[in-house]
């Protein structure tokens, strides 16, 4: 289990690596949308390896490591791919990253992510604003004893992801003429796609789409109260919708082909914030 020296340690190392760069915006980039990282000029290139007590990615479409630099106007810590619980990492090894950020002082994070659509009236390739999540008792990165240096105990969740960042982020991608929803994130840990049923069990319960990753951060996010935009790329129908089965390739492929046109939608949105 990690202590607070763990976090500290890991922020002093990034910070030494940042050399007097001081990032105010925290980005995760999720399945295949590691694009934005090209957007920025000249970054600064960190490796996960070399900060301590971090976890190094194995996903596919997930490069592993930190690049910093100025986007929109605003100094930002990019990860190009996050950690996951499917991984066999704790669910704290995935938040670590956000609590490092915390410490260098950064109270913004940006989460972007693949996702099944649930909702029927998605299509494949269409963006969601998440609005909230359902976890319900899975894996949780705040289990264990509290830090009180990140925040309270039994923290609130009734507001995760902020309101008006969801309204300029919908600005800019109307602006496109996007059709942006805004919908429910469910959260498994995979690696397994889910089954018919649980998608219509999901659906039952207020779900839109379903992924895996994002909340774990959320929670360690919202508990030392950071303001988030999520962004859900809708990769594939969710299972059972439609008469095929589910890949991975499918999902990096719909990534990459919508990376462009998301990255440009958050270089916009961190114009306007
Ligand atoms: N289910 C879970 N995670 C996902 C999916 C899905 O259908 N698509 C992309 N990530």
């Amino acid at each position: 289990m990690l202590s607070f020296d763990d976090y500290r340690e890991g922020a002093e190392a990034l910070s030494k690596k940042l050399s007097g760069f001081k990032p105010e915006v925290l980005i995760i980039l999720g399945s295949g949308l590691g694009r934005l990282g090209e957007k920025l000029a000249s970054p600064i290139v960190i490796p996960y390896g070399e900060i301590p007590h971090m976890k190094f990615s194995t996903a596919p479409g997930h490069a592993g490591r930190f690049l910093a630099g100025e986007l929109g106007g605003k100094k930002v810590l990019l990860m190009q791919g996050r950690l996951h619980f499917y991984e066999g990492w704790a669910a704290e090894d995935a938040a670590f990253p956000i609590r490092v950020a915390k410490l260098l002082g950064i109270d913004k994070l940006i989460v972007t992510n693949a996702a099944g659509g649930i909702n029927t009236g998605y299509k494949p390739g269409e963006l969601m604003l998440i609005s909230d999540f359902i976890k319900l008792n899975s894996v949780n990165p705040l289990i264990g004893p509290n830090m009180d240096e990140f925040g309270p105990r039994f923290p609130d969740m009734s507001r995760v992801f902020d309101r008006e960042y969801m309204a300029a982020f919908r600005l800019v991608a109307e602006s496109h003429g996007e059709n942006i929803h805004e919908g429910v994130y469910f959260y498994c840990t995979g690696p397994q796609y889910e089954t018919p049923a649980e998608i219509r069990a999901m659906r039952i319960l207020g779900a839109d789409a379903v992924g895996m990753s994002t909340v774990p951060e959320c929670i360690a996010a919202r508990h030392c109260g950071m303001r988030i935009l999520g962004v859900t790329l809708v990769t594939n129908m969710a299972a059972g919708i439609l008469d095929k089965p589910l890949s991975g390739e499918e999902v990096i492929e719909a990534g990459n082909a919508a990376s462009e046109r998301l990255s440009g939608y958050v270089r916009e949105f961190l114009e306007r914030i």
